[in-house]
């Protein structure tokens, strides 16, 4: 594997860090961000160079912000809006870091919205939010430029599907841009639902999906509880 998991069960300092727990109490929380000290001691003593994957903080924010405006200019998400997608789930929000650096990110969302055509319809993700939502929809993803095709782009789906599958939720949705996108997404194990002319700044959408299998003692046991 290419990029090293945070445990979450390892002691100490590590649960501060990676308990979901602990980053929404600092959203919830007037100081809203955790000191500096703690984030390069956190970051240095469980990352140790490597590449690895982790819940995104407050701090990474500036650093997500600049892989975004690489990628899409001036429609790049601003910053005030990448901490409220932060702020409103965290716990579909990873980066891939190397210490304190950030290579790329994913955020994500919860709804049960199946029937949206354009990115205008749905752009406010914080009103769109529902705890309670059964899909798990990808706002958007980024890989910085000069560490692209290591597989990092891929592990950042497959932590959203892993998230998916331990919450039992029934599908993680998206929309794939043009070019390789779709054949990307393919390979990770999503499904074309429809195409979305004019989704967003002129070009054609496809809504993508990975339905997450349920397993067969689940299936009894909602059996069993009727
Ligand atoms: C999409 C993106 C996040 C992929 O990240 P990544 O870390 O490079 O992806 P991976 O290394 O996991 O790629 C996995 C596979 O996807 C395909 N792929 C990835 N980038 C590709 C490219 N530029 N051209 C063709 N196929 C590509 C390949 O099949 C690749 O496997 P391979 O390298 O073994 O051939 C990255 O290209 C990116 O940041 N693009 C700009 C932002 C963007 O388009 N975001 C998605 C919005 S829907």
């Amino acid at each position: 594997m290419v990029v090293d998991k945070q445990k979450k069960s390892s002691a100490g300092r590590i649960q501060v860090f990676d308990t979901k727990e602990e980053i929404i109490y600092t959203f919830r929380n007037e100081k809203k961000e955790v000191p500096m000290e703690y984030y390069q001691t956190l970051s240095f003593d469980f990352a140790k160079g490597k590449v690895m994957s982790a819940p995104a903080f407050c701090q990474d924010i500036d650093a997500i912000h600049e892989i975004e405006v690489a990628v899409e200019k001036e429609h790049a998400a601003n910053i005030e809006t990448l901490r409220e997608r932060l702020r409103m789930f965290p716990e579909g929000f990873y980066v891939v870091r190397q210490d304190l650096k950030i290579l790329g990110y994913v955020e994500s969302c919860l709804w049960n919205s199946e029937n949206f055509s354009t990115f205008t319809e749905i752009k406010d993700f914080s009103e769109h939010h529902n705890p309670q939502g059964r899909i798990l929809y990808v706002i958007y993803m980024a890989v910085a430029e000069g560490h692209r095709r290591k597989g990092y782009g891929s592990h950042l789906i497959e932590r959203l599907k892993e998230y998916a599958e331990e919450k039992g939720l029934d599908k993680v949705q998206l929309v794939a841009g043009p070019g390789f996108l779709t054949g990307f997404y393919k390979k990770l194990g999503f499904k074309v639902v429809r195409k979305l002319p004019n989704f967003h700044a002129g070009f054609t959408g496809t809504l993508m999906e990975y339905k997450i299998k349920k397993c067969k003692m689940c299936k009894e046991e909602s059996y069993l509880d009727r």
